[in-house]
């Protein structure tokens, strides 16, 4: 049998606090901080604890030339190579482990760069309740942050002598102002009515539709769409959670820019708990009609560039660009939008069926039919989103 170390891995030294009783019979506070190492190899879903000897043996291997598994052993000692294995962090050639070995050779093809990999598998959630956690902490309004935080750092920044500044003209405000101001996050979804299906369809066409495309090779295909794309390889695809659409079953859906259909997905036992959780637990987004997790195929933009230090911010950035395009062409129709990305990532993979570092979801959008009343607030110190009928007391 053979055996490597797998593709890409970062040792964590991390600081865990744990519970002392004789700190605390010592007049300490009984908790105790130590530091614990954690591998973060990112074609498993989430770091693993290991100790200082494994941490030494995994860092001393290489992740590119196969070596004889029994070598390793008398080099290091079998508890130590197994419990590796047992982890994942050392893949082996026998059927055995087939699985952490597929996994690591499917990480390979992606072609990430090996931080990005790290980072973006160590930033998902798991049904987290961050609105929750935000209310606790006191965090949820801007009083309680600069109270918690103190004063946050200046809203304009001043670069030199303010008797050097050149003031330039306004223009005269069109129709397209008009739609920029009404740009607003919504917060407020009229869940007693359903989103009827042209508008619902419009917003899709206008923001994930291909409106071209181009043969560049006889396999090769470049679609053009309303939001540009690092590289034209235009990798995000748009997950549906169809809870209130006229004409439309509840469930999921994946997009199909090509022929602007839709794919109905397996079922998931409970829709809305799972648009709750899309969304970190901000039930004010979760009352959408529509919520769309916008997932990057890694691979086709890695394929252009690959294990490149700027691909995964290439990506992200076009989820930036995917969500201002929602959010005008929903303003456009009389809806609202929103985006976040306090989204648990992993509920999201499961019920879409997405392996991590294939496919994944960077954020989520939601759009639909603007509630009458505000119960959840909104910034729009111009009112243009509102009054719709009043803004609730403070
Ligand atoms: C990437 C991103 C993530 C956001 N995440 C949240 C969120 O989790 N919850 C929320 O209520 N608003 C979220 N927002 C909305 C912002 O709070 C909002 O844009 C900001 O308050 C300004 O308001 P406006 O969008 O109405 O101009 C997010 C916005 C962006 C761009």
């Amino acid at each position: 049998m053979k055996a490597r170390r797998c593709a890409v891995l970062w040792l964590e030294p991390r600081e865990v606090a744990h519970f002392e009783l004789d700190d605390l019979l010592g007049g300490g506070t009984g908790v105790v901080n130590q530091v614990h190492w954690f591998a973060h190899a990112p074609h498993l879903s989430e770091p693993v604890a290991i100790d200082a000897q494994q941490a030494m043996v995994a860092g001393a291997l290489g992740a590119t030339a196969w070596v004889d598994f029994d070598a390793l052993e008398q080099a290091h000692g079998a508890a130590c190579i197994a419990a590796l294995v047992a982890l994942g962090l050392i893949v082996c050639d026998d059927a055995q482990h087939a699985s952490n070995h597929h996994a690591d050779t499917r990480f390979r093809d992606v072609q990430w760069y090996g931080l990005s990999s790290v980072s973006h598998a160590a930033s998902r959630w798991a049904g987290i309740d961050a609105a929750a956690e935000v209310q606790e902490a006191g965090l949820y309004s801007p009083l309680g942050l600069r109270n918690a935080y103190g004063v946050p750092p200046p809203t304009f920044l001043d670069r030199g002598a303010s008797e050097d500044r050149i003031v330039l003209e306004r223009a005269a405000y069109t129709g397209f102002d008009d739609l920029l101001d009404l740009r607003s996050t919504c917060r407020n979804f009229d869940t007693t009515r359903a989103l009827p299906r042209a508008q619902f369809a419009n917003v899709l066409e206008r923001v994930f539709g291909a409106r071209g495309q181009v043969q560049a090779a006889d396999d090769f295909e470049v679609i053009k769409r309303t939001s540009p794309s690092g590289g034209a390889m235009h990798p995000t695809e748009a997950y549906l959670i169809v809870q209130n659409v006229e004409g439309l079953a509840p469930g999921l859906y994946h997009y199909r820019p090509g022929d602007h259909a839709l794919q109905p997905l397996p079922p998931v036992d409970d829709l809305a708990k799972l648009a709750f959780y899309a969304v970190g637990g901000q039930q004010w987004f979760a009352d959408a009609h529509v919520l769309v997790a916008l997932a990057p195929r890694f691979e086709r933009n890695f394929w252009k560039y690959r294990n490149h230090p700027k691909a995964y911010r290439v990506t992200i950035l076009d989820i930036g660009h995917l969500s201002q395009t929602l959010f005008l062409s929903a303003i456009e129709l009389g809806l609202g939008a929103y985006i976040t990305a306090a989204i648990n990532e992993v509920d999201l993979e499961q019920a879409f069926g997405l392996t991590h570092f294939v496919e994944g979801p960077l954020a989520v959008c939601g759009f639909g039919i603007r509630s009458d009343e505000m119960v959840t607030s909104e910034f729009d110190p111009n009112r243009k989103a509102w009054p719709r009928k009043s803004p609730p007391a403070e």
